[in-house]
């Protein structure tokens, strides 16, 4: 297959694109940013937020070594907080998902996009007592920032484009992904690879919700998702869904704490502190959708991928004091 991936500097863009490699696929990306974790893969410098009008050539400036078979697009400002802070960075997103689609929409390509747990929101899920989210509950009367906003418009687009123009798509809804190349937290402060860090040099941490439960998913088990629903809206098998990509297992923060101090041998400084503005502070994925459709069967509790990822860090020499 040959395969665009938007966001191949990015976390899943990096790891999707050796695993194309890997698999013997043809990829190239596209990315405001280099990548500084490879360059094992070919892609092109472009920032794809400007309005459409004003954007100089638009795709054409890039020299595509192919046609693709699908796009993957991933690019987006990815940070709940930082967008609180600043709104524009959602409108960014809104306006790279729009000319993207444009670009499949003139080249008939298939397109899959990266949203977000963050879709369901979080007081719909208290209102009504349910424990697990299933892809029909999103509910956009809901949406706690305006990075869930950025997400839920661009699930719109492209369900508009679907019936619109017949653009085939899945949509990804991704939760908490970690492990290889997310720790460049001059970047994106996860809280992950922050609190590896932080414990690991001794300094406080703070649990910003002590009930908050989440759904974190290896980036390796997200990644054969995504690599697996990339084989089958090609084929034709599997198209216009949209799916919950995540471990299915809610885990606290303090118990991501623990796994962390038992990896390293080290006791955190927790203090705690109130859930942040704009973030949800409970989701479990259904995940059976993603197993009926796309055979999707991850394999990493967060205690067995939080040992993977500071195996990693350690190899790479990131864990020195
Ligand atoms: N990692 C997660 O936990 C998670 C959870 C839910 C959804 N997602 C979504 O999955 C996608 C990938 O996430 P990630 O963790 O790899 O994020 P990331 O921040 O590591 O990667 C995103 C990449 O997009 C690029 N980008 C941003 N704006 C751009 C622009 N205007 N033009 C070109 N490139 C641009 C960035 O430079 C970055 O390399 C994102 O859309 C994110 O919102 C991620």
């Amino acid at each position: 297959m040959k395969i665009l991936v938007t966001g191949s500097s990015g976390e899943i863009g990096t790891n999707l694109c050796l695993k194309l490699k890997k698999e013997g696929h043809e990829v190239f990306g596209i990315d405001k940013r280099k990548n500084s974790w490879t360059k094992d893969f070919e892609y092109f410098l472009l920032d794809l937020s400007q309005r459409f009008s004003e954007f100089k050539n638009g795709f054409n400036q890039i020299e595509f070594p192919f046609k693709p078979n699908a796009v993957v697009h991933l690019a987006a400002n990815a940070k709940v907080h930082e967008l609180v802070k600043n709104p524009l960075k959602a409108m960014d997103n809104i306006q790279l998902t729009f000319n993207v689609l444009e670009y499949c929409r003139q080249n008939n390509v298939p397109i899959i996009f990266s949203s977000s747990r963050e879709v369901y929101g979080d007081i719909h899920r208290f209102n009504t007592n349910e424990q697990i989210t299933d892809e029909k509950k999103a509910d956009f009367k809901f949406t706690e920032s305006p990075y869930s906003a950025s997400k839920i418009a661009g699930e719109a687009l492209i369900y508009s484009y679907a019936k619109c123009y017949n653009l085939p798509y899945l949509i990804f809804r991704f939760s908490n992904v970690y492990g290889r190349f997310d720790n460049d937290l001059e970047r994106m402060e996860r809280v992950i690879p922050l609190f590896i860090k932080k414990i690991n040099k001794k300094e406080p941490i703070i649990v910003y919700g002590k009930n908050k439960i989440l759904d974190f998913t290896y980036v390796d088990d997200c990644v054969k998702g995504i690599y697996s629903g990339i084989e089958k809206l090609v084929s034709g098998e599997v198209k216009n869904e949209t799916i919950n990509l995540a471990y299915g297992e809610g885990q606290s923060l303090l118990n991501l704490v623990e796994y962390i101090e038992d990896n390293l041998g080290k006791k955190a400084k927790v203090s705690i502190g109130k859930t942040q503005v704009g973030e949800v502070s409970y989701y479990v994925a259904d995940i059976s959708k993603a197993k009926k459709l796309l055979g999707y069967n991850p394999k990493n509790s967060l205690s067995e991928g939080i040992k993977k990822t500071i195996e990693w860090w350690k190899e790479r020499g990131d864990l020195s004091l």
